[in-house]
């Protein structure tokens, strides 16, 4: 059976994009109404210029949670982006998420006193950060009482299904390898890997690093030339041709 949201996920799932241009302008001013109406009252901040795919898969919840300027968050149906603060006190605990930062489908953080983001850090598929481990090892019913906060400084980039561990704060630049589990904090321009995570390789230091704030340099200008790009590429789409490609597509959709 064809549902309402089948039919919003197959016209994605075409070997071209076969919507009209209006109909995807549509689409992209209800996603951010959605992101504005839903995810914005349930931060503390929300910065300016944000990318939120299918906001209606990305579920933030608990106190002092803030997010910078241009995060991208791309959430799937079967990998939701999970946000969330269970603090020790009913307003206690904070997630902060500096400018810049994208979050992939699948992430999942979980704080119970401080994940601190910084700027420009990227987070690959199903990355999972906690800084508790939510349950004493002898004590099964209390978390432990020690705090424990996560750090990551500018620019970390975490690789596919990687998991950081309470306590561990990862310096500037450095990268932790797919499917690693960091349980000791990771020094600046390194990179580690495995299960406990270990360096691997030292970056070089004299190249220089682009990250997501050069490419965010100028966001109304990007916003108006991807405009211009969709435009171009869905000029030709018709309305009649792309209602049929949802209820009968064929192999040059
Ligand atoms: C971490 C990563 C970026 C490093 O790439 P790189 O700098 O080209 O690293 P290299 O291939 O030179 O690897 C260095 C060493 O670490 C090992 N290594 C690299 N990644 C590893 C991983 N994820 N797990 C285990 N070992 C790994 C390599 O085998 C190599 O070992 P050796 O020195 O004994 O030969 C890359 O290996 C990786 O994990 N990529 C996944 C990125 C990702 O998830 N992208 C999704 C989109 S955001």
């Amino acid at each position: 059976m064809i549902t309402g949201l089948s039919i919003v996920v197959r016209f994605t799932a075409m070997r071209q994009d076969r919507r009209p241009y209006w109909v995807k302008k549509t689409y992209l001013k209800f996603r951010y109404w959605y992101a504005e109406h839903f995810l914005r009252p349930a931060c503390d901040e929300l910065g300016a210029h944000h990318t939120i795919m299918k906001p209606w898969y990305v579920d933030i919840n608990g106190p002092n949670i803030t997010i910078g300027k241009c995060v991208t968050i791309v959430a799937e149906k079967y990998s939701p982006v999970k946000i969330g603060v269970w603090g020790r006190q009913p307003d206690s605990g904070k997630i902060s998420i500096g400018d810049y930062v994208l979050l992939s489908p699948g992430v999942r953080l979980s704080a119970s006193d401080e994940i601190i983001i910084g700027n420009n850090v990227m987070m690959a598929n199903g990355v999972y950060l906690s800084d508790s481990d939510w349950h004493g090892v002898y004590d099964r019913t209390e978390r432990d009482e020690k705090v424990t906060p996560i750090i990551l400084h500018d620019n970390v980039w975490l690789g596919d299904s990687s998991i950081v561990l309470k306590g561990v704060t990862i310096g500037e630049n450095s990268i932790v390898g797919a499917n690693a589990v960091v349980s000791k904090d990771v020094p600046a321009n390194v990179v580690v890997a495995g299960n406990p995570a270990k360096v691997v390789k030292h970056l070089d230091s004299s190249i220089e690093r682009v990250t997501r704030r050069e490419y965010f340099a100028n966001p109304a200008e990007q916003a108006k030339y991807f405009d211009g790009l969709d435009r171009m590429v869905l000029e030709g789409n018709g309305f009649f041709n792309w209602l049929r490609t949802l209820i009968k597509p064929n192999n040059k959709d």
